[in-house]
């Protein structure tokens, strides 16, 4: 099937460098995006996110007139949904959080009015299973004249797939076009229509099945990843306990052949793999027993470490006796959510130096090379450099293994008043 046009909806993270790809190999593309101020920005050719070469993309697609942006969608050959799906809001303690898809409701009944027959609708947006059948119901109950695959099957006269996205942030325009994808159609007209329209340009795999299929292979992927980091983060608790050094133990376990155990950390962070997880349990709270004993085990990492840097000042305070609190100064270093990026967005790191500053009636100094000022909740705080903080702090805690940090001398304060929970200090 040959496409000529393309209504991306969702100009974000994800939907601005799919579109400027597409618009590469000369697609029609129209941006769709509900900020009216990224709709501006893009249209003059420039970016409102980070992501490396996107500028550059963005620009010439613009300029040789390939990728516009407005606000309501238009009709095109295909649509790509490519819009958020977080929890629904005022979740309690403990309760498993509950996907919220209004935002592909709210899509889905955007583009509907501008519906064609011979259109396919692709949902790109990690979705709980289920997510792709209930846009396709959304779309048919908003356009009765035209038929859909839930109803005519492989007859349709609209096609409906899932194709999850699978990039990471920094690597976004090479990924796009090398990974191997999963094409998920509601039929198999649809998921082959699908790859041919992403074999415009992507240089991977696609991988053809059904929609639920594609649907959980994108959350069992960050699922996967969940559980593996929860069992190098128990271990840490479980070493940290009977006195062992995980990172030795880890660096000897997995010198067996078939043992490959990931490293500890502060948590989880990001908003994919501390989420995907949580679509599957509440989906299937009895069944999903390891994918939700994870996620609590990777929650609660950060709750631990406040208390290890709790207990190194009470610990600190016993061997100066002179000293109060107050007069105790830690540092922490690193807060953004993994290595070498300035990205904040849901960090263990920021959670719990932002919770230290909290109950630290003393000075907190954060070490952070990749940014230039702190957030508004760290006005008790100072951003200093590596060396200040490690000539001044009394209580020295390691939470993100920047490649600067790495580079830095060894630690040389007492071990004791240390809590290094990346392994960079090896202690
Ligand atoms: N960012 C990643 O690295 C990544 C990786 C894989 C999958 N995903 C998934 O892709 C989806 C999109 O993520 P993202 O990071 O691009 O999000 P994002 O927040 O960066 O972008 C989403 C965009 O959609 C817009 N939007 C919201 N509702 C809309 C509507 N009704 N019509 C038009 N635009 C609307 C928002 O204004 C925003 O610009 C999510 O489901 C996410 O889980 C993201």
């Amino acid at each position: 099937m040959k496409f000529e046009s393309l209504c991306m909806i969702g100009l974000g993270y994800i939907g601005l460098p799919t579109a400027a790809v597409f618009a590469s190999r000369k697609i029609k593309v129209v941006g769709v995006d509900v900020n009216q101020q990224a709709v501006d920005i893009i249209n003059r050719g420039e970016i409102h996110i980070v992501e490396p070469d996107l500028d550059i993309a963005v620009h010439s697609a613009v300029k040789e007139g390939y990728l516009r942006a407005t606000t309501t969608p238009e009709p095109a050959d295909a649509f790509i949904v490519a819009v958020p799906t977080p929890f629904l809001k005022g979740r309690k303690v403990g309760d498993i959080p509950t996907p919220d898809v209004s935002y592909i409701e709210a899509a889905s009944k955007a583009i509907a009015p501008v519906l064609e027959k011979g259109n396919i609708v692709i949902l790109e947006s990690t979705s709980p299973v289920g997510a792709t059948e209930k846009m396709a119901a959304w779309l048919a109950e908003a356009r009765p004249d035209l038929t859909f695959p839930q109803d005519a099957g492989e007859e349709a006269d609209v096609m409906i797939a899932h194709c999850p996205e699978r990039v990471l942030p920094g690597r976004v325009m090479y990924e796009l076009i090398e990974n191997d994808r999963v094409i998920g159609g509601m039929t198999l007209r649809c998921a082959r229509a699908a790859c041919d329209l992403y074999k415009t340009f992507v240089r991977g795999d696609c991988l053809l099945t059904t929609a639920r299929t594609a649907e959980m292979v994108k959350l069992t992927e960050n699922a996967f990843r969940d559980v593996n980091i929860a069992f190098a983060n128990e271990l840490s608790i479980i070493c940290d306990k009977v006195d062992i050094n995980v990172w030795e133990l880890i660096s000897l376990a997995n010198r067996h052949p078939r043992v490959n155990i990931l490293q500890p950390g502060p948590g989880v962070g990001g908003h994919c793999i501390a989420v995907d997880p949580w679509f599957i349990v509440s989906e299937t709270p009895e069944q999903a027993r390891l994918i939700r004993a994870a996620r609590e085990v990777n929650d609660s990492k950060p709750e631990w470490v406040v208390n290890k840097v709790k207990l190194a000042v009470a610990d600190f305070l016993q061997a100066n006796p002179e000293k109060t609190a107050k007069e105790v100064t830690i540092a922490c270093y690193g807060i953004a959510f993994k290595p070498d990026i300035d990205d904040l967005r849901e960090s263990p790191a920021l959670e719990i130096t932002r919770e230290i500053v909290a109950i630290h009636p003393g000075k907190v100094l954060v070490v952070e090379p990749n940014i230039s000022v702190l957030p508004e909740s760290f006005e008790r705080s100072e951003l200093v450099e590596f060396d200040e903080a490690m000539d001044v702090a009394d209580i020295q805690v390691m939470l993100v293994d920047h490649r600067s940090f790495k580079r830095q001398k060894k630690i040389e304060t007492d071990h004791e008043f240390c809590v290094d929970v990346r392994g960079v200090w090896n202690l």
